[in-house]
């Protein structure tokens, strides 16, 4: 079996994420090619001791150059705050090694632009992280869409809610800050794993109306003090795509203050002829819509069906760590060659097609007016 060999530079929330899917890569059954972790790069010691846990890991450092200067080294995954996306995806590059960068892809427009044209000239393979449609239920949706069954299309909704910021004491983060999230603010912490899957659907947003919202702007800085929390936390998006030769109502939603909701991703299409639902709400739901005489819901109760199979048995749920193995080897496929026409990551194209529709909603927003999109 071949063996690729990926580092990490950002061992917190997620680069500790992906380290966990590595470990327990065997579970994925039929699959050619085996991904190791062997490096990890983070300024923190203790997050670089965590990684002690990691058998196959041969170098921890805090300097990311030491690690993008090891041979060992076939890919390297990027987890690490939005204004140091850039810098750190193109020196990647620039080391021949290939990118599994984590979202938004750079803190603007002009930073995903350039990472891209710097991948497409230097011939690297880049994707982007987005994960839930790689869960059972979004590929049912996106199955019942490519069908063709549902018949013209009255509305596509999606969105991703949080609610842990509706408590205004909850202390500040770099993700809450523009300096080092971006001016978009909550479209670039959670609007590409809203897009992802109506952009690999055709759905291009032709114009939008941004609704932003900042309600909490200052919060606690964990030393006794204050400090501007200055990045929108909830965005709704109303854009227009089209299908066919129609236009069609597509509402995006991203919100870090939506009560209740803790992760909570959906995606919802309605047609004419039939409709499907999904949310991780119910993680193992679909619903679908059929109009027969009477109108009716049915729910189904999915097993795991993930588009690559596991030893784990057909009737239970998955889960946030399964999709993230799910996505990764989704990831390994397409650099490999294998992925065939199972889903595939985010693109370094649909990534700046991403933020060119929420820098449309940041002028949207500013100017109250409906911007078209080229
Ligand atoms: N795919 C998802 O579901 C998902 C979820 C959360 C976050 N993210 C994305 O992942 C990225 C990281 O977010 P996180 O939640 O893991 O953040 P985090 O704050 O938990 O981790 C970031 C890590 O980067 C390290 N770091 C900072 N500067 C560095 C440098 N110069 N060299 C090496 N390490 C450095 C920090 O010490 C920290 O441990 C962001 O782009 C974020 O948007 C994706």
């Amino acid at each position: 079996m071949k063996t690729v060999k990926l580092g990490i530079i950002g061992g917190g929330l997620m680069g500790r994420e992906i380290a966990s899917a590595l470990g327990r890569w065997f579970a994925l059954e039929d699959y050619p090619v085996h991904l190791e972790l062997v490096a990890v790069c983070d300024l923190q010691e203790a997050l670089l001791d965590w990684f002690h846990k990691v058998p196959t890991v041969r170098q921890r450092t805090q300097e990311y150059a030491e690690l993008l200067a090891n041979p060992d080294v076939d890919i390297v995954y990027v987890a690490v705050p939005h204004d140091l996306h850039e810098r750190i995806y193109l020196d990647v590059l620039r080391a021949g090694k290939d990118l599994f960068a984590e979202k938004p892809f750079g803190i603007d427009l002009r930073a995903a632009e350039a990472i891209r044209d710097e991948a497409e000239t230097l011939g690297r393979f880049v994707r982007c992280s987005s994960e839930f449609p790689f869960l059972p239920g979004p590929q049912r949706v996106v199955e019942a869409v490519r069908s063709g069954g549902l018949g013209t299309l009255l509305e596509i909704r999606a969105g991703f809610l949080h609610s842990s910021d509706l408590d205004p004491r909850k202390p500040i983060n770099w993700k809450r800050q523009v300096t080092h999230c971006g001016e978009i603010g909550v479209m670039g912490d959670l609007g590409i794993h809203v897009v992802h899957l109506p952009f690999r659907l055709g759905w291009r947003p032709e114009s939008v109306h941004a609704q932003l919202v900042n309600l909490v702007t200052e919060r606690p800085d964990g030393r006794g003090g204050m400090a501007p929390c200055d990045t929108w936390d909830n965005a709704i998006l109303h854009t227009t795509v089209s299908v066919g030769d129609l236009p069609v109502p597509m509402t995006l939603e991203m919100k870090r203050m939506a009560p209740g909701e803790t992760n909570t991703w959906y995606v919802e299409v309605a047609g004419m002829e039939g409709a499907v639902r999904y949310s991780t709400k119910e993680p193992k739901t679909l619903w679908s819509f059929r109009r027969d005489g009477e109108q009716w819901w049915r729910k189904t109760d999915l097993g795991f069906q993930t588009p690559f199979k596991t030893i784990t048995g057909g009737i239970f749920e998955p889960g946030f760590p399964d999709v993230i193995q799910q996505m990764l080897a989704a990831f390994v496929a397409e650099r490999e060659g294998f992925l065939g026409d199972r889903f595939g990551c985010v693109t370094p194209e649909e990534a700046v097609a991403s933020h060119a529709l929420f820098a449309a909603a940041l002028e949207s927003h500013r100017n109250q007016s409906v911007v078209p999109l080229g």
